[in-house]
């Protein structure tokens, strides 16, 4: 049998810093707000002329030197992100250019916050087929630009940043399960309501934002990621004390809290970036997950459930041994 395992992790946060006390002076809310309803303190925005592609690249650099591999033994490139540079090329073709690798498949997955966890479930089902032996899966978005800075209801909450990981083809299983699932009647609850295709002006105007139902999302994501924390540890016949560390979606500590009393997951065993990012979508997990192997948390051969939730809605997991 053919597994994939994660073979090196990077990630990157832009420079710039905003606190809650810089969101002060654009808009009527104050730091004891946001920190009590969100946990978040600040979060890193993108420079004007730093697109998703850069925040991609620079994690995937980071990621292919924690690998020790060459670009050129890449051979599949997955990028999760709501927010790509461009219609069109994929975000991962831009990456794809940006490395000099040319010839293996390169696409864009868009399921918003849960994103990462479809990418990565992808990519395993390549390498487990043996259609891919080495996987770059890229989390990034920048996500600011979706954000209308004069609502203080959404502008609070997110940030923007890169996480990436090597999938390494290997006789041992690293990634042990993934799951996924999507539920489309709850489209409107949290939303970019304007594309291409539909209400294009609002592009053109600079006015295609973020919309959210915040209290149905918060119970929703509260119950599906608890929900899905269960069905991991069935499909594997593992015991909740059999897991190492829970990195869930980084969106609001309130809902981290609530998910690790639901699934009875100790605080201690719960990685939190939130504070510092804020909900970064696509890129939460894997930021998370990079800045805890490189402080040293989380080490080889620990089990590690990783899990999303996002616009659609969308939610999904894996449970990994590192
Ligand atoms: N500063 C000050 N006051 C504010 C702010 C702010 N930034 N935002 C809202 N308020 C006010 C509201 O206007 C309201 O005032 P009112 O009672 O006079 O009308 C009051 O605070 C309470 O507002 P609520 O919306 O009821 O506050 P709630 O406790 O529900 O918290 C929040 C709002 C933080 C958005 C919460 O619902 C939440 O976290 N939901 C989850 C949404 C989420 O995380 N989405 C991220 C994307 S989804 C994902 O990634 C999973």
């Amino acid at each position: 049998m053919i597994y994939s395992r994660i073979i090196g992790t990077g990630s990157y946060l832009p420079e710039k810093v905003v606190t809650n006390a810089d969101l002060e002076k654009m808009v009527d809310t104050n730091d004891e707000w946001i920190y009590a309803r969100s946990g978040i303190r600040e979060r890193r925005i993108a420079g004007e002329d730093e697109f998703t592609c850069d925040l991609a690249v620079q994690a995937a650099q980071n990621a292919i030197q924690a690998a020790g591999i060459r670009n050129d033994g890449i051979d599949l490139i997955i990028v999760a992100t709501t927010t790509a540079d461009q219609v069109f090329p994929s975000t991962a073709c831009l990456v794809q250019q940006r490395l000099g690798i040319s010839g293996p498949p390169a696409f864009d997955v868009q399921a918003v916050c849960a994103g990462f966890l479809f990418a990565i479930d992808i990519a395993d089902k390549f390498i487990r087929s043996g259609s891919a032996r080495t996987a770059l899966v890229i989390g990034a978005e920048t996500f600011s630009r979706i954000i209308d800075w004069t609502d203080r209801r959404t502008c609070v909450l997110f940030g923007d940043g890169a996480g990436a990981v090597i999938l390494g083809a290997d006789r041992e299983p690293g990634i042990l399960s993934t799951h996924l699932h999507s539920d489309g009647k709850y489209k409107d609850l949290l939303c970019v309501p304007t594309g291409v295709s539909r209400n294009y002006e609002r592009v053109k105007a600079g006015t295609a934002y973020t919309t959210m139902e915040g209290g149905e999302v918060f119970r929703w994501a509260v119950t599906a990621m608890s929900d899905i924390i269960d069905e991991t540890l069935d499909a594997n016949h593992f015991d909740r004390n059999d897991l190492d560390w829970l990195i869930p979606h980084q969106a609001n500590i309130r809902i981290i809290n609530a998910v690790g009393r639901r699934a009875a997951i100790p605080p201690e065993k719960v990685i939190v970036t939130v504070d510092r990012h804020g909900n970064t979508s696509a890129a939460s997990v894997p930021l998370a997950l990079d800045e805890s192997v490189r402080s040293g948390r989380i080490s080889t051969g620990q089990h590690v459930l990783i899990e999303g939730f996002g616009g659609g809605f969308t939610w999904g997991s894996a449970l990994i041994r590192m």
